[in-house]
């Protein structure tokens, strides 16, 4: 097969592209690879339909990697992963508008074009987190006890462009980073960024079947076939605080291999969850259950979870 891969600057050495690329290349595929970030684009030039099979993205949010790949798939090129998925995800505000909507676990967010319209947010919904809706691998996520607090950081926050701003979800400070690759789930224990002071080691851990329902569902709803999910194990349940499409898969055994197989699947056959994802009119609601975890419409604060449906072998 003929594929292109996409990837910034930042993930230039990381083990992850490098490593599906080279295995991709030892199975006899050819792999095109263009650094959006680094290299001066000709993009009126840049696509020509029938050119690879797919079209690979593994860049950050914000750099003129999306772009390329939407002009991929507009010239009908199959993308991994699809390009309004992966809008669906890179905007936190809009990917927390779809999710709430779509009844999955995630928190009540607010959005502000500038900083200082943070401080309307109710006293009550203290401690926030105040995250850039862009916002990638940590990079200026605050959690912010009060109002009072809030006002002495707004010069810190300007400059980000748009936030995000959610109550704080109660956790013992461990992230349960989901991944999913050929369908298949696994689940890593790290370190939140906001609890530097935890001590957990980086490593796999069996996922809850609770959880594994979630995640499955957050493909869905969002259309992502490679991606990862940030879940926090709250005391009302597992709550999603981020979605990633792409993501380091750390952990994961023999990761740049099973990438590559979904890779190679994804450019053979289009992404199955994606076509169900974006019926005109009907986003995904063969894939979704009638009940929205959490047993109805989201209201504010964090929604329970109660979701028990077995998954097995995961
Ligand atoms: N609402 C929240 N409540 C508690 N912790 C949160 C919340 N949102 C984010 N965090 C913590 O901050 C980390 C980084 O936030 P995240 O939204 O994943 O941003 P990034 O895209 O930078 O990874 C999360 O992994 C989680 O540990
Ligand atoms: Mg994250």
């Amino acid at each position: 097969m003929r594929l292109c891969f996409l990837v910034e600057e930042h993930y230039r050495h990381d083990g992850m592209p490098v490593e599906v690329i080279r295995q991709l290349g030892s199975w006899g595929h050819q792999v095109d690879v263009v650094r959006p970030g680094g290299s001066l684009l000709r993009m009126s030039e840049a696509v020509r339909a029938g050119s690879h099979d797919a079209w690979v993205l593994k860049t950050v949010s914000g750099g003129p990697g999306l772009p390329l790949l939407e002009a991929a798939a507009a010239v009908g090129l199959t993308t991994v992963n699809d390009v309004r998925s992966i809008r669906g995800v890179r905007d936190k505000a809009l990917a927390s508008a779809i999710g709430r909507s779509r009844g999955l676990p995630v928190p009540m967010t607010y959005a502000a074009a500038r900083p200082e319209l943070l401080m309307e947010i109710p006293e009550s919904e203290y401690p926030l987190v105040v995250k850039p809706a862009d916002g990638s691998s940590g990079r200026a996520v605050h959690l912010v006890p009060s109002p009072e607090r809030l006002a002495a950081m707004l010069p810190v926050l300007a400059g980000e462009g748009m936030l995000i701003a959610q109550p704080y979800v109660p956790n013992s400070g461990i992230d349960l980073k989901v991944y999913c690759v050929g369908g298949e789930l696994y689940a890593t224990e790290r370190r939140s960024p906001l609890h530097p002071d935890q001590g957990v080691r980086e490593r796999h851990v069996p996922l809850p079947a609770e959880v594994a329902a979630i995640v499955d569902q957050v493909g869905a709803v969002y259309g992502l076939d490679l991606y990862g999910v940030d879940v926090l194990l709250g005391p009302d349940g597992p709550v999603v605080v981020d979605v990633n499409d792409f993501p380091s898969f750390r952990q994961v055994p023999d990761a740049a291999a099973k990438v590559a197989r979904a890779v190679l699947e994804l450019a053979r056959t289009g992404s199955e969850v994606a076509a169900a994802a974006f019926v005109p009119g009907v986003s995904g609601a063969g894939r979704i259950p009638e009940q929205p975890f959490g047993g109805g419409v989201p209201t504010p604060g964090v929604p329970a979870v109660r979701s028990s449906a077995a998954v097995e072998g995961r």
